[in-house]
């Protein structure tokens, strides 16, 4: 895959030895677009729910499915998989925004869900932010806007795989 600058990169299952740098990177991220709305309550929730052992563990027990987009040494960006099929982090370096990454990362796991599951849907709680970019990959809203117990602010989407 390629970059405007017509450098590359690729997609590959999150490498054990870069857990700390793909969370790094997806609080980098939420810091920047996500937490303002999500105000002290959320973003804690967020660092909790991020820093926890036990979705570490899940991950590196295989039953947290995680994908980055690499340049050489450098993570790009970020999409995990929880319950199945449910979008769980999605997340992409501000510098490389707007080039086809969160679109490449989520072809990456419908293309798992295809092969390895049943699912026909894929699921995701969309922020505020993200709803223009999920519109256009074809996710519909399946209910209103929630601001959960924890201060999270999100709307439920899915689209068909
Ligand atoms: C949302 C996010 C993941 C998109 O990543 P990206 O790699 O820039 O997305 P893509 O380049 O694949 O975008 C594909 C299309 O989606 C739409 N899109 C993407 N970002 C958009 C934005 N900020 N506003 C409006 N439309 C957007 C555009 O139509 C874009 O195509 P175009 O650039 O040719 O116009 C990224 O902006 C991000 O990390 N945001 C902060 C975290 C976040 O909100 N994540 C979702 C959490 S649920």
């Amino acid at each position: 895959m390629t970059l405007k600058d017509g450098t590359t990169y690729t997609i590959i299952p999150c490498p054990a030895d870069r857990w700390d740098d793909a969370t790094e990177l997806a609080f980098r991220v939420f810091l920047k677009y996500e937490a303002k709305e999500y105000g002290e309550k959320g973003t804690d929730s967020f660092a909790r729910f991020l820093s926890s052992t036990t979705l570490e563990k899940l991950f590196r027990t295989g039953r947290y499915i995680v994908y980055t987009a690499m340049k050489g040494n450098d993570i790009l960006g970020l999409a995990s998989l929880r319950s199945g099929n449910h979008l769980s982090l999605l997340f992409v370096d501000e510098a490389y925004h707007r080039q086809g990454i969160a679109s490449e990362l989520i072809k990456k796991v419908q293309d798992y869900l295809l092969k390895e599951t049943q699912y026909q849907t894929l699921t995701v709680h969309s922020s505020p932010y993200g709803i223009p970019f999920y519109e256009r990959m074809g996710f519909k809203a399946t209910d209103e806007q929630i601001t959960a117990e924890d201060g999270i602010i999100y709307t439920p989407m899915q689209m068909y795989i």
